[in-house]
């Protein structure tokens, strides 16, 4: 119970990793918000887990993260119906390998759009309560291609690398309110980002993992639990790998 009467946020946790982090963080003893980007799919993610253990302190929402507004309100919700807020991760995430001479500059903004200003609505709207609070802890989801960037598809290492300068400086900033920040950058994980790729892109993908094998939605979010934790009371500032060693 690492996490026992902490209260947290997570934005793309319909299904994928951030309903993974969800899981995780409830079995820990958190009470969860899961954000999904439709009220359907929030709901369906809250029954999903609910399934597992009825006591399970778990609620849905659905804001618009293109709204800063929205996505301040809804900190505010969570902090009048619970109390406070202790950890924001900010996990929503799209992803993009069009080649660039291809790229429609729509395609470009709507990838930034997503994976880099609502991941800075949710770390600004969390920080100001977090500030009050005088503690808390964000988590962003970064990924591999913040390393060495990817072939095709240039929006999608631009967001990420975006994130990491996101996540290094608002540690730097906000470290005087008790505030960590840290980021996850998983690498070839087995949710249906990657599902949605042609067979013939991820095999060789798996092969170039030294570990031999995709990562599952469990692997980040057993780092999410220690980050979140007050195991990881001094840690911030990090981009921490769940990349089973991936080096490309
Ligand atoms: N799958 C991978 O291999 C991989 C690797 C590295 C990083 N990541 C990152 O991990 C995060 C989660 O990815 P995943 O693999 O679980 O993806 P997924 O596609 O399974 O889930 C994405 C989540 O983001 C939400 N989302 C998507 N567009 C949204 C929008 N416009 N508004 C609100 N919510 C929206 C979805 O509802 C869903 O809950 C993303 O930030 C992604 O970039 C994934």
């Amino acid at each position: 119970m690492l996490l026992k009467d902490k209260v947290a946020l997570i934005t793309g946790a319909s299904r994928g990793m951030g309903a993974a982090i969800a899981r995780e963080f409830l079995r820990n003893g958190a009470t969860v918000v899961v954000c999904g980007s439709r009220e359907e799919s929030a709901l369906k993610a809250v029954e999903e887990l609910k399934k597992e253990d009825e006591s399970f302190k778990v609620y849905g929402k659905w804001p618009d993260l293109s709204s800063p507004e929205e996505v301040s309100k809804t900190v505010e919700e969570v902090v009048k119906e619970f109390g406070k807020l202790d950890i924001m991760v900010n996990n929503a995430g799209v992803s993009e390998k069009t080649p660039t001479l291809e790229v429609d500059p729509n395609l470009f903004k709507k990838v930034i759009d997503l994976n880099v200003n609502s991941v800075f609505y949710g770390c600004q709207a969390a920080a100001r309560v977090m500030k009050e609070q005088g503690q808390g802890v964000i988590i962003n989801t970064s990924s591999m291609v913040s390393k060495n960037g990817q072939p095709s598809g240039v929006a999608y290492p631009a967001s990420k690398f975006a994130v990491n300068g996101l996540t290094i400086s608002l540690a730097r900033e906000l470290g005087q309110y008790g505030i960590r920040v840290n980021a996850v950058a998983p690498g070839v994980m087995n949710t249906d980002m990657v599902k949605s790729l042609p067979e013939a892109m991820i095999q060789p993908l798996v092969q170039a993992i030294p570990m031999k094998r995709m990562g599952e939605p469990v692997d980040v979010a057993m780092v999410c639990v220690f980050l979140a934790s007050d195991l990881a009371s001094y840690v911030s500032g990090d981009i921490i790998h769940v990349d089973g060693g991936m080096t490309v």
